[in-house]
């Protein structure tokens, strides 16, 4: 193939000066998602949540091609133009306009555009995601989310005046109906802002109806995270110290919704983050053809939901080609990870300067998921952690020297001090002449 091209699932795309995916990625897009591989504990789990919502509202999509435009990952969700998640340091570009998906969200114009012709008013995806960040247990350059939506008529549509209040009631309704059990809200934000945000007001949303739209959001999610952590606490025997499982909506912040929540769970003594979502921005309701509805969407992280519910320890395991780990799962039952044996772990330093922005390679600062990228190259799934231990300025130059502790682990067996060696030889090779750094 040419140089200045890069094949992804068949279909080549001009690289430039953008281009940052690395050798070891394709390989990952080729399968397709493990929420669709047959036994896989993400598959179920993806079962489990969908299973909570009717099929006869929500249209389920689980193949949508993981190679989206800037357009559809950024643009048509708000992000303004200096949002930290559209720089190369923590997005895989393909090339200037097109992008692995960071999110699940970026199919969100074209399926709620889609909504007219499925006559569904909801729908589920299931995606694998892709996005640069830290290595240690929870963090993996591929990892899988399900968001969710569902829209409402507002009323009005002929009149061009929304602020009919027969909706918040109708709304309301179907909150009533949901039932959610052994769930306790111990704590809660104000369901719209004070006022409600201007890009919704300046759309008519009434706080009755912003309101009423996000009860349904929160009914509804409660309803998962109470299913889901039953099955974790049956399963793992882990749990909630309360007979009730304890979860609080805390306020938060996406450009593509407002309001925004976060809904925490108390789980194992700590509030653990489980998912965001809030009210459509009204705009992007409008742009999609869908000016008519006021609705909801949630993301959440498979990975980590499925980790609580079988007691997985490590997200590389669910990448593990080890007949220890795929024999212990039967699609749709939910059982505790039994850990093959602990093999020891290898700890290895390594020490640099910071190199000015000029001297580097490619011209540009140091970021850290430059060296994380560097490092997965090198040492793949044998690589379980990384850790900041020291940060040091020279007294007199004024330049920094930082400090990594990497750990090296295989989940499969017991790794020789030769060939971490060698490993770590790689790696410090791979700073040096990738990112033109200084070892110390
Ligand atoms: N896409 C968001 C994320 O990845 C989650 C989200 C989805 C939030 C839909 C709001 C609505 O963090």
């Amino acid at each position: 193939r040419p140089a200045n091209s890069l094949t992804l699932n068949n279909i080549t795309y001009p690289t430039d000066s953008h281009t940052n995916i690395p050798a070891n990625l394709p390989a990952y897009l080729a399968q397709g998602g493990l929420h669709l591989k047959p036994s896989h504990p993400l598959s179920t789990t993806r079962q489990t949540i969908e299973s909570l919502f009717p099929a006869s509202q929500y249209e389920v999509y689980n193949s949508l091609p993981p190679v989206v435009t800037v357009a559809e990952n950024f643009d048509s969700l708000c992000f303004p133009a200096d949002h930290p998640g559209r720089s190369r340091s923590d997005t895989y570009y393909v090339n200037r306009d097109t992008v692995l998906r960071t999110h699940t969200s970026a199919h969100q114009a074209e399926k709620f555009r889609a909504m007219s012709g499925t006559q569904k008013p909801g729908y589920l995806i299931s995606a694998d995601v892709y996005r640069r960040d830290a290595i240690d247990r929870s963090h993996y350059p591929v990892f899988h989310q399900m968001e969710g939506a569902r829209v409402f008529p507002r009323g009005g549509a002929a009149s061009g005046n929304y602020g009919d209040s027969g909706v918040a009631a109708e709304i309301m309704r179907e909150v009533e109906a949901m039932e959610v059990p052994n769930l306790q809200v111990v704590e809660s934000c104000a369901l719209h802002e004070e006022p409600v945000n201007p890009v919704q007001l300046a759309e008519q949303h009434t706080p009755e109806q912003a309101e009423a739209v996000a009860k349904h959001l929160q009914r509804q999610l409660e309803l998962v995270v109470s299913r889901v952590f039953g099955e974790a606490a049956a399963a793992t025997g882990a749990g909630a110290a309360q007979e009730k499982l304890q979860v609080r909506w805390i306020s938060g912040y996406f450009p593509f919704t407002s309001p925004s929540y976060e809904l925490e769970v108390f789980w194992n003594n700590e509030w653990l983050e489980v998912l965001g979502c809030g009210v459509i921005r009204q705009d992007l309701l409008n742009r999609a053809g869908q000016g008519d509805k006021i609705g909801w969407a949630f993301g959440l992280g498979l990975e980590r939901i499925a980790m609580l519910m079988y007691g997985i320890p490590d997200i590389r395991l669910f990448w593990s080609q080890d007949e220890r780990f795929a024999r212990q799962f039967r699609d749709g039952v939910v059982r505790r990870f039994e850990p093959f044996s602990r093999h020891p772990a290898c700890y290895k330093d390594v020490t640099f300067w910071v190199p000015a922005a000029a001297a580097t390679t490619a011209g540009e600062e140091f970021h850290e998921n430059d060296f994380m990228e560097v490092l997965r190259g090198t040492g793949g799934d044998l690589v379980e952690d990384v850790k900041l231990i020291d940060k040091f300025i020279h007294p007199t130059t004024g330049r920094t020297s930082l400090c990594y502790r990497i750990t090296y682990r295989s989940l499969e067996r017991t790794l020789t001090n030769p060939e971490v060696d060698s490993l770590q030889d790689s790696f410090r090779a791979a700073l040096q002449n990738k990112l033109g750094l200084e070892l110390r």
